[in-house]
């Protein structure tokens, strides 16, 4: 398609085939990325269409050495970002786009006149965003066919001359070139769910040139105790007295069934009984592939308050930070296990706007389509105030599906202790959360 030497993409503009029966599937609102994700990325490889399976070839006879070898569940998974349901929420999730655009923007100086490459454009939002700011040279890179449409996006809007699409996996298509900037939009639930940070490394290891800046620069993801009694009744104590009728005898159905995998769902700060534990730091300069294998940690919290404790929230916040600030560190790993308690002091600083701009998605900001996830309980936990919560988490990618996340917690409180093992996987229980 683009004629600059500078790259092999194997992109062909062929048209997608969207059937009226896989459109149909496509729901909107803020749980259409799960429930896509589950539809498509968790079956195994059986996604059909022949422009996916050419492309599948193709990508197996470009495979370098430089990343994960692709697998039916990667193909799976690009496949469910080929539906514009996916990309409508993220791109109407107004903190997430807008706070990636003033990212841009902030960070115009060491952008124009340069060399970008955007890991996972999806539609070419931030490719369009970083070709505003007056980059020289914006690479595309999509594995999904939503990459069909970035390229008319972007020719639509006459910046065919500054962003070559590459319709294929950063880990099989060549750039030759170093680049100046690395961009994406990488997240998943918890943040590491998708495993799609890993690709941000591969593009970082193979193009990025010494100091170059990646945006976002660093990521947190936290953990505290949550209370949470209506969700809690909504779900379970409503099987006790069903139109006068003892149905006790579905709790522990209903238990397993509401609470054995992660729900993604919105808490409040109400609902935190304490100050959040990280969980992982992630240095998007130095972190390596085998970090995010599995990450550990230890935690121990202390209830500001008495209440019941129905389980762990999770959530992230990035940071876009420039060289300057981002990687002092370089080529040192980071801890795999961390301990960092995060007061009130530290979590006040982050509100300073002489810091680097943060997209948080904390029960106390505004709401994003990664809400929170939270691992429930089957039965809470009285707790007093001042009463210890102590124990380990640890998040490993999948030896089946890197995609799926499993999840051991260890737990305990009052003299009691607990293990809960669960898996992140598409759809799970965001669909039955209130
Ligand atoms: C969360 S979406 C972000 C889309 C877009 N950047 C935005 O902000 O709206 C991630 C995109 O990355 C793509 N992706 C994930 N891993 C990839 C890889 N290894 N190579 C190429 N594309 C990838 C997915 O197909 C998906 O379209």
């Amino acid at each position: 398609m683009n004629s600059s030497p500078a790259y092999s993409n194997g992109y062909h503009p062929q048209q997608q085939q969207h059937g009226m029966s896989q459109r149909d599937k496509v729901r909107r609102g803020t749980r259409a990325r799960s429930r896509e994700l589950r539809e498509s990325f968790g079956s195994g490889g059986n996604f059909g269409g022949l422009r996916v399976s050419e492309h599948n070839k193709q990508q197996q006879q470009q495979q370098q050495q430089q990343g994960a070898p692709c697998t039916d569940f990667d193909m799976a998974y690009f496949h469910s970002y080929a539906h514009v349901g996916i990309h409508e929420e993220m791109i109407k999730d107004r903190v997430r786009t807008e706070t990636y655009r003033t990212a841009i923007m902030q960070h115009q100086s060491s952008i124009a006149g340069k060399v970008v490459v955007d890991v996972g454009c999806g539609t070419g939002i931030l490719s369009i965003f970083c070709a505003q700011a007056g980059a020289k040279r914006v690479y595309a890179v999509d594995a999904s066919d939503i990459a069909v449409q970035a390229n008319e996006v972007v020719k639509a809007n006459n910046l065919s001359e500054t962003i070559i699409v590459l319709h294929g996996r950063v880990e099989d298509v060549d750039i030759d070139e170093e680049v100046d900037v690395i961009i994406s939009e990488w997240m998943g639930y918890m943040l590491l769910y998708e495993s799609m940070l890993g690709s941000v490394i591969t593009a970082r290891d193979r193009w990025l040139k010494p100091g170059g800046l990646i945006l976002p620069s660093s990521a947190t993801l936290y953990m505290a105790p949550i209370t949470h009694s209506d969700r809690y009744s909504e779900s379970i104590d409503f099987w006790r007295n069903v139109y006068g009728i003892d149905m006790s005898a579905m709790l522990p159905l209903a238990k397993q069934c509401a609470f054995e995998e992660p729900c993604v769902e919105t808490i409040v700060g109400e609902n935190v009984l304490t100050w959040p534990h990280v969980v992982k730091q992630v240095d998007c300069h130095t972190i390596t592939l085998h970090e995010l294998e599995s990450v550990t940690t230890n935690y121990k919290f202390k209830s500001m308050m008495r209440a019941p404790l129905h389980g762990f929230a999770f959530w992230f916040d990035v940071e876009f930070s420039g060289p300057a600030l981002a990687g002092t560190n370089n080529h040192a790993p980071s801890s795999l296990i961390s301990n960092h308690p995060v007061d009130g002091q530290q979590r006040k600083k982050r509100a300073n706007p002489n810091e680097a701009l943060v997209l948080s998605t904390a029960p106390e900001d505004p709401p994003t389509h990664w809400q929170q996830t939270v691992l429930y309980f089957y039965d809470p936990i009285e707790v007093e105030q001042d009463q210890l919560i102590e124990g380990s988490v640890t998040l490993s990618q999948s030896k089946e599906n890197r995609r799926f996340m499993n999840i051991h917690l260890e737990y305990a409180s009052g003299g009691r202790s607990f293990v809960k093992e669960s898996v992140m996987r598409p759809g799970f229980s965001a669909e039955l959360s209130g």
